[in-house]
């Protein structure tokens, strides 16, 4: 018989289960503004994103901005975790073409999805515009499953209202709502209709003009946040506080020393992780890289919250414990 275990080949699959082994390794720290590699070592690519719960997995969506893709396409990836830090690929789950002849750069941005019990389907709500951001439209996908594909169905100014960037925020009842900038106004949070498919009654217009909208439900109060205009640029991120949805909202107050522009990110969703031991709220924001959008970051942080007040620590590594939040 061939003598095939050779020192060698011996060698070749230890370096084999190590390289493995590196790549799959558990994370159990979140290091913001790094690198961030999901279950193959990829850099995560879910910008502008959104996160949804659904059993028990969390599902991110967002921009994926990969290199190589094909341009005349845009795309959409998904993501799931158990923990919120180990992040496995679920692939494109959107590759659309153009689906409204905006032009050869139209643009599709910052996607959210929902899952709608009564249909069953999980509903993306994505920007969608041309390439001077004057279409101010919201475009809809559905999909039986969390991980795709979306077929795109249709797109409409919400309410008759411009939309340029969009957040999504769930109370804790489980009714959804959506929140989307209407140029020069400010924003506005409207509820979704039953089935999700289309947007039932405004809550309120803030008349604070910002981006990268969103929202958390803590200890009885709304906290919300946003950015400026200021395109891929950061810059000082702000919130304010009501006691309902449909306000008086407080005066919006820097969430992080204004000098360091919200530590060169823009906010796009709070994540509340509500565990045995209390309740964390956690920052998501983006770290912009306009000319290399593949090597974007995410800075999360865990936000000291309260009382009506709210501040984003300066970023460090830490932990996170879904079970004891
Ligand atoms: C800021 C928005 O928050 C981003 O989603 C993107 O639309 C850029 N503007 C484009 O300049």
């Amino acid at each position: 018989m061939r003598k095939v275990f050779t020192p060698i080949t011996f060698l070749l699959l230890v370096g084999i289960f190590f390289t493995n082994g590196a790549m799959c390794q558990k994370q159990s720290i979140i290091h913001p503004g790094e690198l961030w590699p999901d279950n193959n070592g990829n850099h995560i690519q879910a910008h502008g994103g959104g996160i949804i719960k659904f059993g028990k997995t969390y599902y991110w969506y967002g921009e994926c901005r990969r290199q190589g893709l094909d341009t005349a396409y845009r795309y959409v990836s998904c993501y799931s975790s158990k923990d919120l830090v180990n992040w496995t690929s679920r692939g494109d789950v959107v590759k659309m073409h153009d689906p409204e002849n905006l032009g050869r750069r139209w643009i599709l941005e910052r996607p959210k999805v929902y899952y709608n019990e009564p249909t069953k389907k999980f509903v993306m709500y994505f920007h969608e515009d041309n390439a001077g951001y004057k279409v101010a439209r919201v475009g809809i996908a559905v999909s039986d499953k969390p991980d795709g594909n979306f077929t795109f169905v249709k797109s409409f100014r919400p309410l008759g209202h411009e939309s340029r960037d969009i957040g999504q925020f769930i109370d804790d009842d489980g009714t959804a709502y959506l929140i989307f900038e209407d140029r020069p106004y400010g924003f506005r949070i409207a509820k979704l209709s039953a089935d999700y498919m289309s947007l039932e009654k405004e809550m309120c217009l803030i008349p604070q003009h910002m981006e990268g909208g969103a929202l958390v439900h803590y200890h009885g109060l709304y906290y919300a946040i946003g950015s400026s205009l200021t395109g891929w640029s950061p810059n000082p991120n702000k919130y304010a506080t009501a006691k309902s949805l449909e306000g008086p909202w407080s005066e919006f107050q820097d969430i992080a020393p204004p000098a360091t522009k919200t530590y060169g990110s823009q906010s796009t969703m709070l994540i509340k992780v509500t565990g045995t031991k209390g309740t964390s709220v956690i920052f998501m924001g983006d770290i912009w890289k306009p000319r290399t959008q593949w090597d974007s970051r995410y800075l999360w942080m865990p936000l000291k919250i309260g009382d009506g007040k709210l501040w984003l620590p300066e970023p460090q590594p830490f932990t996170l414990n879904v079970k004891t939040g």
